[in-house]
């Protein structure tokens, strides 16, 4: 029973109710408007739907990391919108957009994308997107590096989307991508494509490719220079301002922190950083005006592409988490691997990503299996693991240690209260609390965006 004045955060947190909603009870600083949504598994937690339901009152709602190996799957008064670069509050009016520089931004695909919203009726214009000035091209010849390198390395491969997204990433870190900016200047775009051909090139004539020919992909570049120009801004400044003004802005998170270039499960792993703090240098706001880090994670566990996952399971509960789940990719439609959810991973990155609160879905997935296992730890080579160790062999030879939960009769579907859930299902959710420690804010229990609980926190 929580006593008059104090407020349940969470299932395992208390807090006095009037700071509750103006604190930020994890580091305890004053809440600001903002928010940061990321994923604190390998992707695919389902924050396209928390993105959704909190963008319909923030004010900007802003990419930082990434690129199209996202894709967020909207469903909006019946309609279903499949967006990959542009920020989810493009499909609600009156919402600025913006696309950070931490991005990767392939202007034909984000074109496309424009194309198809807008024959679905969405405005997009100057008015409502902004791309960051200094964010690197995706270009054709990242795609093709992509797709070569994927089939040369054979069964060692990462299991990429293959949109380029690595190579990109290598190109701006070793300071010859063209960027937005360029194609509004003839010296640079001039300086920038030899740069990058003088590169590309050589490594294309080890594929066996044939070299990219500079003054087409010049002339290829310009055609589309005055459409994607059409929506350049200084991004850092601009956000800057709206903050000021006291706008909220919800910054969405692409991929999950298991995937993030330093702290994921190296090297199967995407080239960007995908924890919090990526948000501020993806954008050029400061870091102190981020807000509240939400980290979404699924009651279970999934990942598509290669790579260590210690709580794989290739039994029928995959089946079951698979087809009750439609755990199939959105970008690449490839199937996605299931298994228990892993607490160790979870805590871990809560710390590392900077995660004030969860955002908890697809609980209804787990309806109807007799028993639940959390994974607590992990054998070693004999013994007793509670991190991440940092190199993939290790991370392969993991064995997980289970708790056992007994499921839940009846079913949490649709459920929009925790007083609706059943006590079992209640039980689970209080476990994760426990074993990451982190309130749980958020419970999703089916794609629609009404189905959603705000059980605790600065959402509830
Ligand atoms: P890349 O980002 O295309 O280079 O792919 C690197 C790894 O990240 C692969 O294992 C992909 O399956 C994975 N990946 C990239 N984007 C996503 C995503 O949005 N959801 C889930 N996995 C992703």
């Amino acid at each position: 029973m929580v006593s008059p004045g104090v407020q349940q955060y969470g299932f395992f947190f208390q807090l006095p109710a009037d700071i509750c909603r103006r604190l930020n009870p994890v580091r305890g600083a004053l809440l600001v408007n903002n928010t940061v949504v990321i994923g604190i598994q390998w992707g695919d937690e389902g924050k396209g739907k928390i993105v959704d339901w909190l963008a319909e009152k923030s004010d900007v709602v802003v990419r930082f990391q990434g690129g199209n190996n996202a894709g967020h799957t909207l469903v909006l008064d019946g309609k279903v919108f499949k967006l990959s670069m542009l920020p989810s509050g493009i499909v609600r009016p009156g919402k600025l957009n913006v696309i950070g520089n931490g991005v990767v931004l392939d202007p034909w695909s984000l074109f496309a994308e424009i194309d198809s919203v807008i024959e679905q009726g969405i405005k997009v214009s100057p008015e409502n997107l902004v791309i960051a000035d200094n964010t690197p091209l995706v270009l054709p010849l990242h795609r093709e590096l992509d797709i070569l390198r994927e089939q040369r390395a054979g069964s060692s491969k990462i299991g990429t989307t293959g949109r380029g997204i690595g190579p990109t990433y290598e190109d701006k870190v070793a300071r010859r991508a063209v960027r937005v900016a360029d194609l509004g200047n003839q010296g640079s775009l001039d300086s920038m494509i030899g740069r990058l051909l003088d590169h590309h090139n050589v490594l294309r004539a080890g594929y066996g490719a044939v070299p990219v020919d500079g003054s087409r992909l010049k002339t290829e570049l310009l055609s589309i220079a005055g459409r994607l120009l059409e929506f350049a801004g200084p991004v850092w400044r601009i956000l800057s301002e709206r903050a000021e003004q006291g706008k909220s802005i919800l910054f969405e998170g692409a991929q999950g922190s298991l995937l993030d270039i330093d702290h994921g499960t190296y090297p199967f792993v995407t080239s960007s950083s995908t924890v919090a703090g990526a948000a501020a240098a993806g954008t050029g706001i400061a870091p102190g005006r981020l807000g509240y880090i939400l980290g979404v994670c699924k009651a279970y566990t999934t990942r598509v592409g290669s790579g260590p996952f210690p709580t794989e399971l290739s039994d029928k509960v995959a089946h079951h988490l698979a087809t009750v789940g439609h755990e199939r990719g959105t970008v690449t439609g490839r199937a996605r691997r299931c298994g228990w959810f892993d607490a160790v991973l979870a805590g871990q990155v809560c710390k590392l990503a900077g995660v004030d609160g969860l955002a908890l879905t697809k609980l209804d997935v787990l309806d109807s299996l007799e028993t639940l296992k959390i994974c607590t730890g992990y054998r070693l080579d004999g013994n007793i693991v509670d991190r991440l160790p940092a190199t993939a062999d290790e991370q392969g030879r993991l064995e997980p240690i289970y708790e056992t939960l007994p499921g839940w009769e009846g079913s949490v579907a649709s459920s929009r209260s925790i007083g609706d859930m059943p006590e079992n299902a209640r039980n689970y959710v209080a476990r994760i609390e426990q074993l990451t420690g982190r309130p749980v804010n958020i419970i999703s229990t089916s794609p629609d965006r009404l189905d959603t609980a705000a059980v605790s926190g600065p959402f509830a």
